[in-house]
């Protein structure tokens, strides 16, 4: 019997999950699946934790959630086709719901079936080799301590690429009396009321990280982007500057004069994909983009298609863009998708890096991803879903962040798996103290 190895328990290995549990439930003859996750308990990223650095066996801690933490996108463009948030909540819901509520979402799907035995908990996968035939995965048991190897036809990398952080250094960052942190230690705001905080970055860590400071109380919020500005119209005690040259004291110097005091740098500069598990000739080495280069489809490993890649594009779509790699990375395993020779696979590849290349702006980027989600889509028997409205979805929202950055999470959009409106919120962002899954859904009677 073929036999597969899933990395990673978090939303992408949980889709693949899913995707064989499906086949199986049509009378498909499923191959053998063993999942093993870092963690004690599944939900990737979006199971919170207090813990940051190292966990009590040395192992890194990959979470990188906050609380307070709220879905920066609107629900309705990363809803499952086969699991809508209608069925789960057994109401519509509102469409920017905090980490809580969608955590509850993810496993909720997953709960109604059988997968969770296929895991290995607490169980880090340490060391993967191709032998010419098939695949050695290492794995350390990290509760009992024990190490064991087995023999596994296909690997699918699940890790995530927002686990480890990059790290820049600033001069005089070694002199600086207050505390420097990178956003994936972030863990509550409130830690930072009265004070003056810098942040460094131009991306959604950035964004959110300043708002949260400003929102739980901070003095003031500057955020300095490198090359271009986000550009939204920043309230009262957040402003935008031009590149950190260095820290003098307790001063934040910036590159277009401004200066600064501070208490507190967070580091919004991103993340590192990070593979020390796999060996060189099957490491995909890549930047946040949102078309890796050497990956088929985005999903099959250009020089070993029994290695199969999920989740490691920089994301418009989530949850159901990794269904839709999903669904398609089964039907590879199960020999219903041939993959073509490698002249092909190259022109193919060739082909969205290069009009990847050539995007412009958030509009054009959304179009990209969107046809990409597509085309998985059509190739595999994935619930119907409408990715047009998401596309139309992902615009408006993108548009409202101009219009209004403190304002955009109290929008409402329909459903693209049942069309139900999600309704507004009892109480707008800014004031909603309260992220807890509890509060959220109370909506009161109006
Ligand atoms: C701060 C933050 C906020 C975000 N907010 C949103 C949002 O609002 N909406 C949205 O759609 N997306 C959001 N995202 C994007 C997020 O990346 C995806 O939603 C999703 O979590 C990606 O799923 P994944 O399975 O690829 O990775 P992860 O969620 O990172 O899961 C990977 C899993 O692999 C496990 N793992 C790692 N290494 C090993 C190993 N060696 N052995 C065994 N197990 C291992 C980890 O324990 C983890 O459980 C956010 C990301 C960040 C960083
Ligand atoms: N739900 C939420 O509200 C929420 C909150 C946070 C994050 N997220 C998610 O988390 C994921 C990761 O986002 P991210 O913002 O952490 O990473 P990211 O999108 O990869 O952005 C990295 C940022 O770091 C900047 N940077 C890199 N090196 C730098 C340096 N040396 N000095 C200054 N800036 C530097 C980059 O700037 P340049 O453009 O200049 O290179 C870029 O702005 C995304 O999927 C996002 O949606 C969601």
């Amino acid at each position: 019997m073929t036999k597969v190895a899933i990395i990673g328990a978090g939303p992408c290995g949980l889709s693949i999950l899913r995707s064989f549990e499906q086949a199986e439930k049509k009378g498909e003859k499923i191959p053998e699946i063993v999942c093993f996750d870092k963690q004690e308990d599944w939900g990737g990223l979006w199971n919170y934790s207090w813990r940051t650095g190292s966990d009590q066996y040395g192992d890194s801690v990959p979470n990188s959630m906050y609380r307070y933490l709220w879905s920066n996108g609107p629900k309705e463009c990363l809803e499952f086709a086969d699991y809508s948030f209608d069925e789960h909540f057994g109401k519509p819901i509102p469409s920017f719901p905090p980490r809580e509520v969608l955590y509850d979402y993810i496993l909720g799907r997953v709960k109604k079936g059988n997968s969770k035995n296929k895991v290995k908990f607490s169980t880090t996968v340490t060391n993967v080799v191709y032998n010419g035939s098939n695949f050695e995965v290492t794995y350390r048991d990290k509760k009992n301590a024990t190490s064991s190897t087995d023999i596994f036809d296909y690997v699918v990398v699940a890790n995530g690429h927002f686990s480890v952080p990059f790290i820049p250094e600033y001069p005089g960052m070694k002199a600086f009396p207050g505390r420097i942190m990178h956003s994936h230690d972030f863990r509550d705001a409130e830690e930072f009321r009265d004070k003056n905080v810098v942040v460094l970055g131009s991306s959604y860590s950035a964004e959110d990280v300043a708002l949260q400071c400003h929102k739980y109380g901070a003095k003031s919020v500057t955020i300095a982007y490198r090359h271009n500005p986000m550009g939204f119209k920043w309230p009262k005690g957040m402003k935008e500057v031009f590149h950190l040259d260095r820290l003098e004291g307790n001063k934040a110097i910036f590159k277009d004069g401004h200066v600064q005091e501070t208490d507190a740098v967070i580091l919004c500069t991103g993340y590192l994909h990070h593979f020390p598990f796999l060996s060189e000739d099957l490491k995909l080495k890549t930047g946040n983009r949102l078309y890796p280069p050497k990956l088929y489809k985005g999903v099959v490993w250009q020089n070993n298609h029994k290695l199969i890649y999920l989740g490691m594009q920089d994301q418009f779509h989530t949850f159901n863009m990794f269904d839709c790699q999903a669904w398609f990375a089964r039907d590879v395993i199960m020999g219903k998708i041939k993959v073509p020779d490698s002249s092909v696979i190259k022109k193919d590849i060739n082909k969205w890096v290069s009009m990847e290349e050539k995007l412009e702006n958030a509009d054009q980027m959304i179009d990209f991803q969107t046809e990409y989600t597509k085309e998985l889509y059509t190739l595999s028997d994935y619930p119907k879903i409408d990715f047009e409205l998401i596309r139309k979805i992902f615009k408006e929202w993108e548009h409202h962040k101009v219009e209004n950055i403190m304002t955009y999470r109290n929008k409402s959009f329909s459903s693209p798996v049942t069309g139900s409106v999600g309704p507004k919120h009892h109480t707008d962002w800014e004031t909603a103290m309260d992220d807890s899954l509890k509060t959220f859904l109370d909506q009161p009677k109006r």
